[in-house]
């Protein structure tokens, strides 16, 4: 909320809503009704749309063309007062539609009461919440791109790093830094591909659909949507001003985004711990703890984690927030907004700071990589690939490995410890190139099927990357 803004409705002259009305709103009833407190976001965009509606209230000589520029004039001022920092509606204004149309008619007179001619707020504020989220939309995406490069940048330098790979988080098979990082890069691509799609949607004009019903003035609704660059025009006015989808979409699309920098945060923060010890947090990225001067806590992947729970919350309410409204607009459709620009705000810091985590924040620990990869079982399947690739059916190789785990466990050795002779009394087809088969490296190296791990498969993975955001797919 806008510390600057007049929130005290005591403070304002108490007038009635309108003529119709005898006594005026109980100064708690206005409080409770206003929304300038959060909608003065949309300031912007309310002047660009009414500015459009200006212009074609004029072309269609619905006012005088002199009106017109008085209005685009008038509203260009009160854009200057409030980049200024001079535009400070009270909520005796109400919302910010009502707050620019007064302050408008303030700057330019009678003239400014003719703004609202053939529109109501309902249109109005469906257009300028499109008009926002579109922006918001567009930089969200730049800011994928962003995450997505650093991403790309550290794959670049660990394609040979050999990291744990895990099923149900316990060791499973190795995997090649690079390609972890890129499972990161493929989600953020959906992210970005899929904001590019819900944008058609959000694209889309309500303005001139009316309270509801269309209006008896002779607009041009194609004519404002083309000044306001949209892709197009709601063909029904009732759903015009009700339909609340686009934001929705948005809010499955921002909840998607959490869910892949949750997961991601999850993964640093374990790596972080002394139990992995798989990264070191640098100090711009990390905290210590008031009272235990040895620690340094990955705050910042916590947040992220935690900040996902209020963007999964504001779908929800977004959702029962539609589900029971009758046609057409109805002001529960007024609480959409905090939860829009919440859940927007929420993702766009998250994704800065991830960033700047990925970026900065973090170095991968090769040391304690290597010895991680070298200390384990997790190229026992290598070993039942390698007797299948001779011929032992895998069901039967499988089961023999498993033999072969147990007892190198009872007897604390390693799969590479076993000596050439314990390897050819399980299996007289092992010879001296077992060794080579289940070495780290060579287990990462032979997953070279499309999509898997090979450093061969890697590179060309990195390359398709490059391609992609060098945008010449
Ligand atoms: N502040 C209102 C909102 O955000 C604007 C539309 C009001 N329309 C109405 N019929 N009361 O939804």
């Amino acid at each position: 909320m806008n510390p600057e803004l007049n929130l005290s409705a005591t403070t304002t002259e108490a007038k009635t809503w309108s003529q119709r009305f005898e006594s005026a709103l109980h100064p708690a009833i206005a409080r409770f009704n206003a929304s300038i407190g959060f909608d003065i976001e949309l300031i912007e965009y309310d002047l660009t749309g009414s500015q459009a509606h200006a212009q074609m209230l004029a072309k269609t000589g619905i006012i005088a063309a002199e009106e017109g520029e008085q209005l685009v004039k008038g509203l260009e001022q009160i854009r200057q007062e409030y980049r200024q920092g001079q535009f400070h509606p009270g909520v005796d204004a109400e919302d910010v539609h009502f707050a620019v149309e007064r302050r408008l008619t303030e700057l330019v007179g009678d003239v400014g009461k003719k703004l609202h001619t053939a529109r109501s707020r309902n249109d109005q504020v469906g257009t300028d919440t499109r008009l926002y989220l579109r922006d918001q939309i567009t930089h969200l995406r730049s800011q994928l791109r962003d995450f997505q490069s650093v991403l790309l940048h550290l794959a670049e330098q660990h394609v040979e790093t050999l990291i744990p790979g895990y099923t149900h988080l316990q060791r499973a098979q190795p995997v090649s830094l690079a390609h972890h990082l890129l499972a990161y890069f493929q989600m953020a691509q959906r992210d970005w591909q899929r904001l590019g799609e819900i944008y058609q949607r959000v694209n889309v004009s309500p303005l001139g659909s009316g309270a509801l019903a269309g209006t008896t003035f002779p607009i041009d609704r194609h004519y404002t949507a083309e000044l306001l660059n949209f892709g197009g025009v709601y063909a029904n006015s009732l759903d015009g001003v009700s339909d609340r989808d686009f934001a929705i979409e948005f809010l499955c699309a921002a909840s998607l985004i959490m869910v892949h920098l949750s997961r991601l945060s999850e993964e640093v923060i374990l790596w972080a711990s002394q139990e992995f010890s798989f990264v070191t947090l640098k100090d711009s990225c990390a905290t210590g703890s008031s009272i235990m001067p040895q620690k340094k806590n990955p705050d910042v992947p916590e947040l992220v984690r935690g900040k996902t729970g209020r963007v999964f919350g504001h779908l929800q309410a977004m959702l029962v927030l539609m589900k029971g409204l009758p046609l057409a607009y109805n002001k529960d459709l007024q609480e959409d907004k905090e939860a829009l620009f919440d859940a927007v705000k929420t993702v766009q810091v998250c994704l800065e700071a991830t960033t700047i985590l990925l970026r900065e924040g973090l170095e991968f620990r090769r040391d304690r990589l290597t010895e991680a990869v070298n200390e384990d079982f997790s190229n026992a399947t290598d070993v039942a690939d390698y007797l299948a690739a001779k011929g032992v059916p895998f069901r039967e190789a499988y089961n023999l490995v498993g033999k072969v785990v147990k007892t190198s466990l009872a007897a604390g050795k390693l799969l590479k410890d076993l000596t050439l002779a314990e390897w050819q009394t399980l299996h007289p087809a092992f010879e001296a190139d077992i060794y080579e088969a289940i070495a780290p490296r060579q287990v990462v190296a032979a997953r070279n099927s499309y999509g898997g791990t090979g450093f061969d498969q890697v590179r060309q993975a990195i390359q398709a990357a490059q391609t992609c955001l060098s945008g010449l797919e």
